[in-house]
């Protein structure tokens, strides 16, 4: 059934103002409906009190919010166990989570983490400081001009045996391609190398079975999926977690404490050291069950149609040139464009100031843009609020912006 999209809008305060804004960027944060919000909100108002401590009625009331959170994101990405949910500040944190234990206590210098030519700096910065730190080796997956993997990069990368971890995005935040995971993942279990994958933006796109999908590690922001910020998640394959050391060290991630050692809690506690993000947390369930309402197969196909009105529309502007396939059955959420003598930051502030948000620069991906031979491009997402109308208020303030700095 095709999505409601004036339903969906007046569920989020932003949309409901009298110029809301045409909003083009959820590939860098989705907006909030007021149910994420309001969830935070009883939780401060009513229920403040922290977690996994208290004996009174209020910390019991805090720590089941936050464990149901845990109960749902397990759910939304079929993960067998709630304990293989771990919350972090947000997937950069997790992938700094997985280098800066597993990587620490299973890497040895000549050892091999094989990343992708599309990933955002939050998975490639940890393993460079491993590099530096240790002496590992990255080894890289490059692409196809179309935006595609080079499938036999991968099998070169896994050859010698060395490489113990592939760690790729599931859906690239500039080009909007989708790595074939499943074939990823096989190929890197074969060669008895683990697999992380960056679900950062693939979580507000594409349904995710961590069980079927047979990935050791995943990592995702509640912030792009319309939560809060301040909330991640890490999903490690049981029992992967019990044999990492814990991450930050502090109250809740203890069984004892001596003068002389300690004992680390069972997991998920070992890696939420101190008081942990409760009322985002608590708003992550909330913007998941707002999520679950609409099946995947309308939602992709909104997107769909959206990506694909805006490419025809962006196809159309002289000089635009759109990086990767440009065809809306090959990538999801984003697609990324230069033009000719124009730069992507003054095209954005013209832009902007019409009301119009899309992002410009590296987007986090500078490996990638020195790949294109570029050093910035303009990205235009979307999401399930956005409507055709938008993109052709925004095609049209492209050509009229196009027409000024040309001048
Ligand atoms: C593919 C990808 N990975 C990782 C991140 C980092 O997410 P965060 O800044 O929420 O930790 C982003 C954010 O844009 C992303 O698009």
């Amino acid at each position: 059934m095709p999505l409601d999209t004036a339903a969906i809008r007046r569920q989020f305060p932003i949309f409901r103002e009298e110029h809301p804004p045409i909003y083009l960027d959820s590939a860098a944060m989705g907006q909030k409906p007021a149910n994420v919000i309001d969830a935070m909100d009883t939780y401060y108002r009513l229920a403040a009190s922290n977690v996994h401590r208290g004996m009174y009625a209020l910390a019991d009331e805090a720590t089941n919010r936050y464990e149901a959170s845990r109960e749902t994101v397990r759910a939304f990405i079929a993960a067998k166990h709630r304990d293989e949910i771990v919350f972090t500040k947000g997937a950069t944190e997790s992938i700094n989570l997985v280098a800066k234990t597993w990587g620490k206590a299973n890497l040895k210098k000549g050892d091999g983490v094989v990343l992708s030519i599309l990933e955002h700096h939050s998975n490639i910065v940890p393993w460079l400081q491993l590099k530096e730190e240790i002496g590992i080796s990255l080894r890289w997956i490059d692409m196809e001009e179309d935006g595609s993997l080079r499938m036999a990069d991968i099998d070169a990368a896994l050859k010698d045996g060395k490489a113990k971890l592939v760690s790729v995005t599931g859906l690239s935040n500039v080009l909007g391609t989708l790595p074939p995971l499943s074939d990823i993942i096989e190929r890197a279990h074969r060669a008895h190398a683990l697999t992380l994958i960056d679900a950062s933006q693939l979580i507000a796109h594409r349904p995710i079975d961590v069980t079927e999908l047979n990935c050791d590690f995943l990592a995702f922001s509640g912030h792009k999926l319309f939560g809060p910020t301040g909330i991640g998640v890490l999903y490690a394959r049981s029992p992967l977690l019990s044999k990492i050391p814990p991450f930050l060290g502090g109250g809740g991630m203890v069984q004892r404490v001596t003068r002389e050692e300690f004992l680390p809690a069972d997991p998920p506690a070992k890696f939420e050291a101190g008081t942990p993000p409760i009322a985002e947390a608590i708003g992550l369930k909330a913007a998941i069950e707002w999520f679950t309402q609409y099946p995947w197969k309308d939602i992709e196909a909104h997107e769909h149609a959206l990506l694909a009105h805006a490419i025809e529309k962006l196809k159309a502007i002289p000089s635009l040139r759109i990086l990767g396939p440009a065809s809306a059955d090959e990538v999801a959420g984003c697609v990324s464009f230069t033009i000719e003598g124009v730069h992507p930051h003054d095209l954005t502030d013209i832009l902007g100031r019409q009301g119009i948000c899309l992002r410009a620069g590296h987007h986090c991906a500078q490996p990638l843009h020195e790949r294109l031979d570029i050093g910035a491009s303009t990205r235009l997402s979307v999401s399930l609020y956005n409507t055709p109308e938008e993109i052709d208020r925004c095609a049209e303030e492209i050509r009229r912006a196009i027409a000024k700095l040309k001048k």
